[in-house]
């Protein structure tokens, strides 16, 4: 059997406590230890994993290859840089950092010490990103709401970098061009930073994304509907469904296997093909740790690279800069 992967947990609050079980799971990987700088948590996360919990970050980071970093946004960059100056593929949790140049740090580091580094964008694992591919051609127009019940947890940053960053990861991963404008409002309603946001994006091809978050609804939503010239995909990412409408001439035959006649006109000679999407359930963060176990041990590219994670990072700024404009402009 191939040699395991001797890996670490940095920061085991809610969401670390998740990437020990998750890692501690996989058959390529050892276990060695973790670390959380409340000793209290380390050592409880520890004992319901059979792992050890390491009383400094330095001694865990001498006994690894890689590790997971699950701690506040604020310390992103200082434990990520931590780790990659030891040499360690590091898998980083979203937002890859607080400001760009944090995050162009953290991914040139990682190309100068030749290590792994992915940021956990964990919408890329959701089957349902299958949906996304189906256009033929880049999306013209795209609406997401992504929308959350209130949680205290998160409210360290605004919803733009808790939720909202997930669609502009999904999204830059499929427009292959520049954005170049931005107009955002948002509201902070119960915590001191925007609950609620809303951003219309126009990008250098002529795509246009506008995206709702909030983190204060009743019910919750995650859905990316996508306009192409004679396509419309419609994800929930939730249920892991689609719909996709596409545009076929009345007598053509490469009908997908599945879909049916919604609606046809002879006059013009189209008619509308419909096809209920479904994609089975699956273990997110086990596919995100997995697929950053194999890009180390088998020497591949990850899945979300700290450029494109930066590049997310620096849409979601442009977006809390031009919120906090438009809101001064209504103050003054
Ligand atoms: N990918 C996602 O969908 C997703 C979801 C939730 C949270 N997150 C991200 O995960 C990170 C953690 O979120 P959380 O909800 O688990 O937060 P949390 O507050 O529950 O846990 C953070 C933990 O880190 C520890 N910690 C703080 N500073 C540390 C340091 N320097 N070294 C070691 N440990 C330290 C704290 O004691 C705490 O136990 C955040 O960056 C958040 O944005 C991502």
């Amino acid at each position: 059997m191939a040699v395991k992967l001797r890996y670490g947990v940095i920061g085991c609050g809610h969401l670390g406590r998740f990437h020990v079980q998750k890692a501690a799971a996989l058959d390529n990987v050892e276990l060695v230890g973790l670390f959380d700088i409340d000793g209290e948590k380390g050592r409880s996360a520890a004992d319901a994993n059979q792992t050890h919990a390491f009383a400094e970050v330095e001694e865990l980071l001498a006994e690894v290859d890689a590790v997971s970093i699950v701690v506040p946004t604020e310390t992103h960059h200082q434990e990520g840089m931590r780790a990659l100056e030891a040499g360690k593929h590091v898998l980083l949790e979203k937002p890859i950092a607080v400001s760009v140049s944090e995050g162009e740090e953290l991914t040139n580091l990682a190309a100068r010490q030749d290590v792994k580094l992915q940021i956990g964008h964990i919408e890329r694992f959701n089957p349902a990103c299958a949906g996304l591919r189906l256009l033929p051609e880049t999306p013209r127009f795209i609406e997401g709401h992504r929308l959350s019940q209130f949680n205290p947890r998160g409210l360290d940053v605004a919803v733009i970098f808790d939720l909202m960053i997930h669609d502009i990861d999904l999204i830059l991963s499929l427009v292959d061009a520049e954005v170049t404008e931005v107009h955002a409002s948002a509201v902070a309603v119960i915590s001191d930073k925007p609950d609620i946001a809303n951003a219309r994006l126009r990008f250098a091809n002529g795509t246009v994304a506008n995206l709702t978050a909030s983190r204060i609804s009743v019910q919750k939503m995650r859905k990316l509907r996508l306009f192409a010239r004679d396509n419309y995909v419609s994800i929930d990412f939730l249920q892991k469904k689609g719909e996709h409408f596409l545009l076929a001439e009345t007598d053509a035959t490469d009908i997908p296997d599945g879909y049916f006649s919604a609606a046809e006109y002879a006059p013009t000679g189209r008619r509308i093909l419909f096809g209920a999407l479904s994609y089975p359930d699956c273990d997110m963060l086990t596919e995100e740790i997995k697929s950053f176990v194999d890009a180390v041990q088998n020497d591949r590219p990850v899945v979300v690279s700290g450029r494109e994670a930066t590049a997310a990072l620096k849409v979601a700024l442009q977006i809390e800069k031009s919120a906090r404009e438009g809101l001064d402009r209504v103050v003054t």
